[in-house]
């Protein structure tokens, strides 16, 4: 079997996005760091890709994504963001850098101008009021729930959320009340698809799954794990 591959010739919007969530076609999202490979992704038709703070463990070796800083993050969104001019570049808040909504702004800021199109939060509905703040300022936010990496020392491991159905409707709801707030992205990581399901059904969210079942409207991969440089690379990859 062949597969066309499209170079992208034009920047990618939420309303691209939104124009693919309603032809239920797939969306294909890459995590990635650099110009050179921003820019591959650029000509081989990749419409998202997410400058992720995974680059604590990919880039820098660190054995979580906490070491890594809003400096850290801000060079690599430039680097990303010179190598293409039209996938659509979500960039991390990382750990800690987002604790407060005013702080949340500064540095969102500063994603923003390096070159990132929104930027992405993991956590729930506590969040709800800075995701408010951002998106009234004109920074869209793209929101990260189920195994989201910088509470790794809360979950005591990376593994699957939302098993049980406590946990999982807790996980729909902070879905809706980021939503509510005004996220109009979610990343799903590691949750059971009955539960990547029920969001989808019940949330307007495009929804980017990394081990999240097949039903999101885009699934995202960590470019190290996909050109196999990943020591212990995810099973779905
Ligand atoms: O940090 C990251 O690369 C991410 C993606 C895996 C979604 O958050």
């Amino acid at each position: 079997m062949s597969t066309t591959v499209t170079a992208l010739t034009k920047a990618v919007t939420i309303h691209t996005l939104r124009q693919h969530q309603a032809d239920n076609e797939k969306t294909a999202c890459v995590a990635l760091y650099d110009a050179a490979m921003a820019t591959l992704a650029q000509d081989n038709g990749v419409e998202l890709i997410i400058v992720g703070d995974s680059l604590g463990m990919t880039v820098q070796g660190h054995h979580s994504t906490l070491p890594v800083t809003i400096e850290h993050m801000v060079y690599h969104t430039a680097a990303v963001s010179r190598g293409n001019n039209h996938s659509m570049i979500i960039a991390d808040l990382p750990f800690m850098s987002y604790s407060r909504p005013e702080q949340a702004m500064d540095n969102a800021a500063l994603l923003m101008q390096a070159g990132a199109h929104r930027v992405k939060l993991e956590g729930g509905h506590y969040l709800a009021k800075t995701v408010k703040k951002l998106t009234q300022r004109g920074i869209p936010v793209c929101a990260h729930l189920g195994l989201t990496p910088q509470f790794i020392n809360t979950f005591g491991g990376y593994r699957v959320q939302g098993r049980e159905a406590e946990q999982a409707q807790q996980i729909i709801h902070d879905a809706k009340t980021l939503e509510d707030a005004g996220a109009d992205l979610v990343v799903l990581e590691c949750v059971p698809s009955s539960l990547s399901k029920a969001i989808i059904e019940q949330t307007n969210l495009f929804t980017i799954g990394i081990g999240a079942g097949p039903d999101t409207d885009s699934q995202v991969l960590v470019i190290n794990d996909m050109i196999g440089t990943s020591p212990r690379p995810p099973k779905f990859s």
